[in-house]
Formats: structure tokens, sequence, C-alpha cells
């Protein structure tokens, strides 16, 4: 019998609570270290998992013997220094998305992992939907014959996670809602389609709403989500619209909102079409089950038929990939190299988006 893996979790925040149950429920795993800044939560969660190690700082968590994991669940401009150390202690990483502030800093860590000889994953928890599940399922049985045209987004009206916190700072978080939750839309989208290397964008994004005072909700920050002061910092956009051209043809449209004028809540899904037939998907306000249907033609009449779906497994299905790529033994297979490639679209579209231009990427 192999002894379970020994982990560490940073981040006591949501993030750091979907890793925490989905390790407690794994066989093959063992929180033995726990680090985050809170006192009285990081308390509560050690006892809650009977965890031998709470800290306060990510570095004494790193210095815990015979760590074999570690998961990294904090602001996004923590994930390129936390993992590339853990990694170089000899851990096997776990990042929450968005994998880095940039294109560049992923690429580090895909550096890193390399070197290290361990595995690099990031969680994208949203291609484990049960819905997104069920049409990657139908796309492969051929429904919709060839997709080669989709539009996908994730919209909220007053959604942006408070003004003033970190999420709202370029150099804290890498940008606003397009590497915040477009990101997610990004994966699934290109997931689905079967990942085709994206080879052009053209981007807008816009910060009216917020730099107008409209559209914080604190109810979307975490635990390090507090405002700021008097003068609240936002240097990101509250709006982007993305059209990207595919290496196989296709086309893939991208919007994410943390406030626009539209309706309330908070919407997410993707509309594609095929060569022989179409799909929709609709998720509101996290239903844990979207609305999916299918599009067809019989004879000329118009089909539409709706594709009942299960409840997906989120981040417990994350967890367990990543446990099956490491028990899997070939590392090199899993630097994190997917997830850097969507860092450099991100990348890209910020360029296009200040410069107003199509940006090209591998050219
Ligand atoms: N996959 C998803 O659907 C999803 C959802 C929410 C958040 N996230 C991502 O997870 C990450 C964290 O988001 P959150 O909402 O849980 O944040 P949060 O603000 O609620 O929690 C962040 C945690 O990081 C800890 N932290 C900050 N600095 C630290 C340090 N120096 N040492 C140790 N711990 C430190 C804080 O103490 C806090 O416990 C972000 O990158 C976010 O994008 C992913």
């Amino acid at each position: 019998m192999t002894a379970p893996l020994r982990v560490g979790v940073v981040g006591l925040g949501w993030a750091g609570q979907q890793h925490l149950a989905a390790y407690d429920s794994h066989p093959d795993t063992e929180i033995v270290a726990l680090a985050g800044l809170e006192d009285a939560p990081r308390e509560k969660l050690a006892t809650k998992y009977a965890i031998e190690h709470a800290v306060a700082g990510w570095n004494d968590l790193l210095k815990v013997e015979g760590l074999d994991a570690v998961s990294v669940c904090v602001p996004t401009f923590l994930h390129a220094p936390i993992a590339i150390a853990a990694l170089k202690r000899g851990a096997h990483v776990l990042s929450e998305k968005p994998m880095a502030l940039n294109g560049p800093e992923a690429a580090r860590m895909v550096r890193a992992a390399r070197k290290a000889d361990r595995v690099l994953d990031v969680a994208f928890n949203h291609r484990q939907r049960g819905d997104i599940q069920k049409l990657k399922a139908l796309i492969d049985e051929g429904r919709l014959g060839r997709p080669y045209y989709a539009k996908a987004w994730w919209l909220r009206r007053t959604g942006i996670p408070t003004v003033g916190s970190w999420f709202t700072r370029a150099e804290l978080a890498g940008g606003g809602p397009l590497v915040d939750i477009g990101v997610h839309v990004l994966d699934y989208s290109l997931f689905l389609l079967g990942n085709p290397e994206v080879v052009a964008v053209s981007a807008s994004t816009y910060d009216l709403l917020a730099t107008a005072g409209f559209g914080s909700n604190a109810s979307y920050s975490g635990k390090t989500g507090a405002a700021d002061g008097d003068a609240p910092h936002f240097d990101v956009e509250d709006l982007a619209s993305v059209f990207m051209r595919l290496a196989d043809g296709g086309t893939l449209l991208v919007e994410a909102s943390w406030a626009a004028h539209r309706r309330d809540g908070d919407e997410f899904g993707i509309t594609l079409y095929g060569t022989d037939g179409g799909a929709e998907l609709i998720v509101d306000d996290y239903a844990p089950k979207g609305d999916l249907q299918v599009f067809g033609d019989d004879g000329g009449q118009a089909v539409a038929t709706r594709v009942p779906v299960k409840r997906g497994r989120a981040h417990k299905a994350v967890i367990e990939q990543f446990v099956d790529k490491i028990r899997a033994g070939d590392w090199r297979r899993y630097d994190g190299s997917g997830a850097a490639a969507l860092a450099r679209v991100v990348d890209a579209c910020y360029l296009s988006a200040a410069e107003q231009r199509e940006v090209r990427l591998n050219p």
C-alpha cells in the first residue's frame, strides 16, 4: 500500500475551502498543512480537517517536511511566487485560476515545473460541470457535426468583487472580468471546441460604469476583498468583448462583465453552431445544472431538444485529476503549458484592446 499524498493548502477563502473539502473526501490524500492570514478561520478549518500544521504565511507552510503537493488558493499576484517556490522544494502544485498575472509569469511557472520534474496543474472547475461535460460528449458523438462558431459569455450586472480590493488592481489581479471569470469561459469554450489554437484576437475593454461608481458588490469579494479606503483604486476593465480566430478556421466570441446595464444576476453560457446542429447552454446564477438545448433540422423543420444534465463535481473532479496525474508518474506531460497558453491569449486581448487592433498569436 502506498501512503496517501501529504498535501498543503494556501488560502482560506472560497477557493481554499473547495480544495480542503475535496482533499478531505479523497482516499489518497492527507491534508497536513494549511496557511492563511486570518487567525480565526485558519484555526477553525485546521480543527475541522484535523490539520497538523496551521500557519499564517505561505513561506512557513513550505517549510513543513515531506509535502507531496500544494494547492495555491490566494490572490493572483501570489500564484507564481508560491508555485515556483513549492516546485523548487519538490512539491507538485495545483494553482487556482487564473494561472498567473500574465503570460510571462505563467511561462516561468511552466519552466519551474519542468526543471523540478513535478506536476503543475490549474483549477478549471467549470469545464467539470455536468452540463459542460454532457455538451462535450454530444459534440464528441458528432451531434453538431463540425462546430465552427461559438459565442460564450459570463456576465454580471453588478458583480465587481468590491472596488478597491485586490481584484480591481491590475498589479495584483492581472486584469478585470476577462482574466477573472472570462478565463473560465475561454477554458470551457476551447475544451468544447476540441482545443484549437487561438491565432488572433480583437478585443475591446471598458471601465465606464466602475469609474462612475456603479457595480461594486461586496458579496463577490473574498476574505481579502475589502476596499482600500476613501478613493478606492480601480485600474482594470469592467467589461470585455473579444473576437478570436481559431487555427481550424473557427471563430470564438467571448464576453465578460462585472458591471453592465443588463438583467440582474450572474449568467454564463455558450452557443455553438456546427455543420449538423447547434447547441446552447445557459447557466443562471451559478445553478448547479444549466439549461442545455440542442438544435437540428428534420426535413426542413427546426428541432429543439432539451437535454437532461447531471450536477457536476467541480473541484472534486479537479483534485481527483490532479492526484491521478501525480500517481501516473509521467510528470513532464503535466507542466501547466495548456493553462499558460490561455494566459498568453488573455495578454493578447489586453494588448489588442489597448492598441485597438487585431493581435496575432504565434505568428
Ligand atoms: N475556481 C474558481 O471558480 C474560483 C472561485 C473563486 C476564486 N478563485 C481564485 O482563487 C484565488 C483566491 O480567491 P478567493 O476568492 O478564495 O480569495 P480570498 O480573498 O477569499 O482568500 C484569499 C486567501 O489567501 C490568503 N493569503 C493572502 N496572502 C497570503 C500569504 N502571504 N500567505 C498565506 N496566505 C495568504 C488570505 O489570508 C486568504 O485566506 C484567486 O486566484 C481567485 O481567482 C477561483
